[in-house]
């Protein structure tokens, strides 16, 4: 760390670890609901968890992007955070919102446009704190005359992810009209902005991590960019096919989201060559397995489990199943959580001053996580098969449906169980570790 105001970053991360638990926790509940454990159904119906589970999904990892660009852009702007006092009062701000939406949710039953569930009363709230933390990152970086391509694709990625978030809150009488621009919010989020933010966040720590030249690390973010919004602009027609929209959609985006594939293979043969490229000396290891997992989880994700449903003659079939969480899963653990959790094993030992190199529980914790998930996303694709096949071919009743493919829930349970033991393994480095120290910024770390 070589910037006194880098320190706000650990608390961003900090908050991101509290509400990463909250999320799994109810992913749980559903996951119990699912095999007719239902001790909490009074107090948490099965459509409140959904909702705290997707959209606490969203915030935690805003909250890492966030996190990342506190940490990120002192040091590739070579100078502070114009203001840390701001810094704070945004993560403070930041926070209650969280609080008040989680309360919300249980006292309300908020319904609605699915990830984006909160009212429009709250998304000023939001509105606020993310102009705060714009402001602060785009003056801290204008105020600089070193400004590197790296951290203009993060904060840019940044400032169009806040721009989106006004399609979503504008009011349609049309359930049409609504579902259209909510998906310019959830699809150009993933499939667009966000990828922007992890080619940042990537192409930042492999040349921290590998050594390879600034140069020729920033030359391939610029064409995964041009891949990502060549692909994923008219990609959004894949949400089209059948919600009442002009049917050329169909066309469009068949072969535009067939395309967005190419996009995460380059982002995972890019993480790769680099790799192969580096002198392999950094001693951050276990930053180095997230970096590059994350790049290759992703392609797997998002690239061919997306493909696997968009073609429209094959969403016909899943469109809203099972196979949608499957994909849905897998994507967002490879692309944002994974590179999220990179940026923070990454931060964690230069934040704190204390060594975090490769410790085994951190490799452990790594795998569990990883082999838990790709069990997860097996157990969802199975019974998301089944559930196509029962009832939208044998055209079985949807209920009748959940039941026979209850089973597969046991063994969703037993991986999600696994994937958690890694994850509370981080937290407990992440806790372990300690809280930044003022020795951190006098060491000059191996970075
Ligand atoms: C990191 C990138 C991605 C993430 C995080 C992601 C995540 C998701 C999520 C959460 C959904 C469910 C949305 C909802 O119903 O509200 C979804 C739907 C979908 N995704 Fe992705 N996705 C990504 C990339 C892709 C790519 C590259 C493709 C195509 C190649 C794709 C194809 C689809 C399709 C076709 C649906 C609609 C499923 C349905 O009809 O029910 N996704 N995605
Ligand atoms: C570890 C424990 C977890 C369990 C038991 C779990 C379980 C579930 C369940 C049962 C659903 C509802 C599926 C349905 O509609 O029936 C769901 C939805 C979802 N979960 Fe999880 N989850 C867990 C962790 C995660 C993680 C770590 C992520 C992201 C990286 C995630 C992302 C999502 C998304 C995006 C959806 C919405 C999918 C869709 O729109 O189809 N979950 N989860
Ligand atoms: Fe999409």
């Amino acid at each position: 760390m070589k910037y006194e105001s880098q320190k706000v970053a650990y608390w961003f991360f900090a908050l991101c670890m509290l509400l990463f638990s909250l999320q799994i926790v109810y992913g749980f509940i559903m996951g119990f609901d699912r095999i007719g454990i239902q001790g909490l159904h009074d107090i948490i119906p099965f459509n409140t968890a959904r909702a705290v589970h997707t959209n606490l999904l969203v915030v935690w990892l805003l909250t890492g992007f966030m996190g990342a660009a506190y940490y990120i852009i002192p040091e590739e702007a070579q100078r502070e955070i114009v203001s840390v006092k701001l810094a704070y009062v945004q993560l403070i701000s930041l926070a209650v919102v969280g609080v008040i939406a989680i309360i919300g949710f249980h006292l309300n039953h908020w319904e609605g446009r699915k990830f984006l569930e909160i009212p429009r009363e709250l998304d000023f709230l939001v509105v606020v704190n993310v102009l705060l933390f714009l402001g602060l990152i785009l003056v801290t970086l204008f105020k600089s005359p070193r400004r590197t391509t790296t951290a203009l694709v993060l904060s840019m990625g940044l400032l169009f992810a806040a721009l989106l978030y006004l399609p979503g809150m504008i009011w349609f009488d049309s359930q049409v009209t609504d579902s259209f621009f909510r998906w310019w919010v959830v699809h150009l989020w993933v499939e667009g902005v966000w990828e922007l933010i992890m080619g940042g966040i990537l192409s930042f720590l492999l040349i921290k991590l590998t050594g390879v030249d600034r140069e020729v690390i920033e030359k391939w973010l610029y064409v995964i960019i041009g891949l990502t919004f060549l692909s994923g602009v008219l990609g959004t027609g894949h949400h089209y096919y059948f919600i009442g929209v002009n049917k050329i959609w169909l066309i469009i985006g068949g072969i535009f989201s067939a395309l967005e594939p190419l996009a995460f293979l380059a982002m995972a043969l890019f993480a790769v060559r680099m790799y192969r490229k580096g002198e392999k000396s950094h001693p951050n290891k276990i930053a180095l397995f997230w970096t590059i997992g994350s790049a290759i989880v992703s392609f797997i994700g998002a690239g061919l489990l997306g493909f696997a449903h968009t073609l429209p003659q094959t969403n016909l079939y899943t469109h809203g199943t099972l196979v949608t969480a499957m994909h849905g899963h897998y994507a967002f653990w490879g692309a944002y959580a994974m590179i999220v959790l990179a940026i923070i094993s990454y931060a964690l030992p230069n934040l704190t001053g204390r060594k975090r190199y490769d410790s085994k529980q951190g490799h452990v914790a790594f795998w569990l996580a990883n082999i838990g998930i790709l069990g997860m996303t097996v157990a969802f694709g199975v019974a998301g098969v089944v559930q196509v096949y029962l009832e939208r071919k044998l055209k079985m009743e949807f209920m009748e449906v959940q039941n026979e493919i209850s089973i597969h829930f046991y063994v969703l349970l037993i991986c999600a169980t696994m994937f958690t033991v890694g994850i509370i393994l981080y937290i407990i480095d992440f806790i372990k570790y300690g809280r930044p120290t003022v020795e951190a910024i006098k060491i000059t770390n191996n970075d």
